[in-house]
């Protein structure tokens, strides 16, 4: 298996970056995660778009144009045979001498790698997923795709010792955010489907924007809105979406079952819905 590291293909076990690349000093950069799904990377013009907005947000350079970018992506997976999995792209500042303040003279670093993937196990289909709540401590620009994750870390680990699949995060009026890799998505009793907008508290997933396009062309009602623990509690359905999850049921909210304790009838039209666009 190999890496791409600035501009070289090499062994994934030995490929490393500087230690003084201000990814690793001061977490000053932004990633994305592109779903490979049978040898297709799954809207890649849209992870690309928001990754352009993410550097250009944090003032980092693009280190290659689109078209090179993409070509490094493909020449990775042949590398590596990936037909189903994710390519992961990292773009940090770059390496300067430590100075919290922008260096002058230093240039983007870029890091690929890609993980391949089973298919979600026919358990967590039937059954749906656990899903915790904790406090949402990150800052207010969520929308950026930063690699400064440690509140989605912690939020996760969280999740992991409660033996939940995930947190979702809560505002401080009680509403959920997202999760701290997934976005969160309710289903009430008269068959809305509900997610929170995409303002600044949460990170717009492409997963998100797809799925919404086609929840609009299959006719089913719904609210961009945030939406609070209890609501999420009462609800029908819930489920969540990424890269690496498409759409997976949430059964459980803290201990509790949420609907009729099974993944929502809705829930399973959604993710057959996003399946069928990934083919
Ligand atoms: N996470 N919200 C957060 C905080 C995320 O980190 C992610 C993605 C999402 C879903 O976005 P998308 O549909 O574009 O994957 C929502 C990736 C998968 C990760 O960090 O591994």
């Amino acid at each position: 298996r190999q890496a791409y590291v600035n501009g070289r293909y090499q062994p994934h076990s030995d490929a490393a970056v500087h230690i003084e690349d201000r990814g690793y000093q001061f977490a000053d950069g932004v990633y994305e995660v592109v779903p490979v799904y049978n040898g297709i990377l799954v809207d890649e013009d849209l992870h690309f778009d928001r990754l352009d907005r993410s550097l250009a947000e944090l003032q980092i350079e693009e280190p290659m144009s689109r078209p090179a970018l993409k070509l490094v992506a493909r020449e990775l997976m042949r590398r590596n045979g990936l037909s189903n999995g994710f390519v992961y792209m990292q773009v940090t500042r770059g390496v300067a001498p430590r100075d919290h303040k922008f260096p002058k003279d230093s240039r983007p670093a870029l890091v690929l790698t890609t993980r391949q993937m089973k298919p979600h196990s026919p358990q967590v289909l039937a059954e749906g997923l656990k899903v915790i709540t904790v406090t949402d401590q990150r800052w207010d620009r969520c929308d950026i795709k930063s690699v400064s994750l440690l509140p989605n870390v912690l939020g996760k680990q969280a999740a992991a010792e409660a033996g939940a699949y995930e947190a979702w995060q809560v505002d401080g009026d009680g509403m959920v955010t997202e999760g701290t890799s997934t976005n969160a998505w309710i289903v009430t009793g008269d068959n809305k489907v509900v997610t929170r907008d995409a303002t600044h508290s949460i990170l717009n997933g492409i997963t998100r924007i797809t799925l919404l396009e086609l929840i609009k062309a299959e006719g089913y009602s719904l609210e961009e809105r945030s939406f609070s623990v209890a609501e999420a509690q009462e609800a029908r359905e819930a489920f969540l979406t990424s890269s690496t999850s498409f759409v997976l049921p949430v059964t459980q909210l803290d201990g509790k079952p949420i609907g009729n304790g099974h993944p929502g009838i809705l829930t399973g039209k959604l993710r057959h819905h996003y399946m069928d666009y990934m083919q």
